[in-house]
């Protein structure tokens, strides 16, 4: 009996995180029915608190965004008011509550192939690269990034050479590195693949998981999904990439904060290694590390020995008030 190359039963394997669809969602105006009350310092309080530990800037129309995301953490911990609990995510020190408070202010939108220019010109690169290729997906949210990334160093290099290449795929928020490692989508957010992709990537669900998806194992063990805070001070990476993919994530971070990242990544990157920004974000009056090679792609610039620590200590001179 023929069976469809990408129907299996492996898909029923289990995963250990569901998708949060609220996430993507704007506020609701009906929000204003608050259950809890929502001052204007209670907000200064929260955008401070996840500046320093995550260097997100909350700009005002995030307002509604940041009640109503984290209302739910007071229901869950049946706290009275935003005070309170921003009382004790300060006083406790409770590691568990950090990273809820990060998880609900994160924005984790992203898709497969997103910005989808980049990927041709990392299969070109690639190819002419020697050695096991390694790329860093910096802000990887719910996995479709790495995974795109994956699907083209397999599509570049072919089978056998893509098995020596890897993907270390980061984030902070905890809760979409948890979906991106089970590698389990909706259908319809690979509908727009070709169908040579979707049979050569992708296991198709049947039963409880009809209308879903489950990245092939191969694609799967090609990543390493870590989390990892952008705004550490010591990311204790001891290794170099030749590329590096940070998109749509700088435009959280103030110009101090995005002058910090890039100088730690100058020192990641493998010499001729490639750096990925997002459509929007533009670091050229950020640092003098890299240089725009075109279509939103750096490259190191060649004096960036030189440049390293004049450019270190302007940053680290830069970041006070912005713990790292
Ligand atoms: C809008 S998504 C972008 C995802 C993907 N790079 C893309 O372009 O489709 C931004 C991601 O950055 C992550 N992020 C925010 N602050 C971060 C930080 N300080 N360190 C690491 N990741 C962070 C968020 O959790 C979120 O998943």
């Amino acid at each position: 009996m023929r069976r469809s190359l990408w129907q299996t039963e492996n898909i029923m394997m289990a995963t250990r995180a569901q998708p949060r669809p609220e996430r993507a969602e704007p506020a609701k105006p009906g929000e204003q029915a608050r259950d809890f009350e929502f001052t204007s310092a209670d907000f200064a309080r929260i955008r401070e608190l996840i500046h320093r530990s995550a260097g997100i800037s909350l700009s005002d129309h995030k307002r509604d965004m940041a009640y109503s995301r984290l209302a739910r953490r007071l229901r869950a911990r049946g706290i009275d008011s935003f005070r309170q609990y921003l009382d004790l995510l300060e006083s406790d020190n409770d590691p568990a509550e950090w990273e809820a408070f990060t998880n609900a202010l994160t924005t984790n939108l992203t898709a497969f192939f997103r910005e989808a220019h980049h990927f041709p010109i990392l299969a070109d690169f690639v190819a002419r690269r020697p050695g096991p290729v390694s790329v860093w997906c910096s802000a990887a949210s719910t996995g479709e990034e790495p995974y795109s990334i994956a699907m083209t160093l397999i599509e570049a290099l072919g089978d056998q050479a893509a098995r020596q290449a890897s993907v270390l795929a980061t984030d902070i928020d905890t809760q979409v590195l948890a979906k991106g490692e089970a590698g389990m989508y909706q259908f319809d957010q690979v509908k727009h693949l070709s169908q040579e992709r979707l049979k050569r990537f992708f296991l198709k669900g049947t039963g409880a998981h009809a209308g879903m998806v489950k990245v092939r194992p191969e694609l799967r063990a090609m990543i390493r999904f870590e989390q990892l805070n952008l705004t550490e001070r010591d990311y204790r990476l001891n290794t170099q990439f030749d590329a590096i993919f940070c998109r749509n994530v700088m435009i959280y971070f103030d110009k101090p904060t995005q002058g910090q990242v890039l100088s730690r990544f100058e020192p990641l990157v493998k010499p001729g290694g490639l750096l990925f920004a997002g459509h929007s974000e533009n670091f050229t009056y950020v640092t003098q590390a890299f240089r725009l090679r075109g279509q939103t792609v750096y490259e190191l610039t060649r004096d960036a020995g030189a440049t390293r620590t004049a450019h270190r200590a302007a940053s680290h001179g830069a970041t006070s008030g912005v713990p790292a």
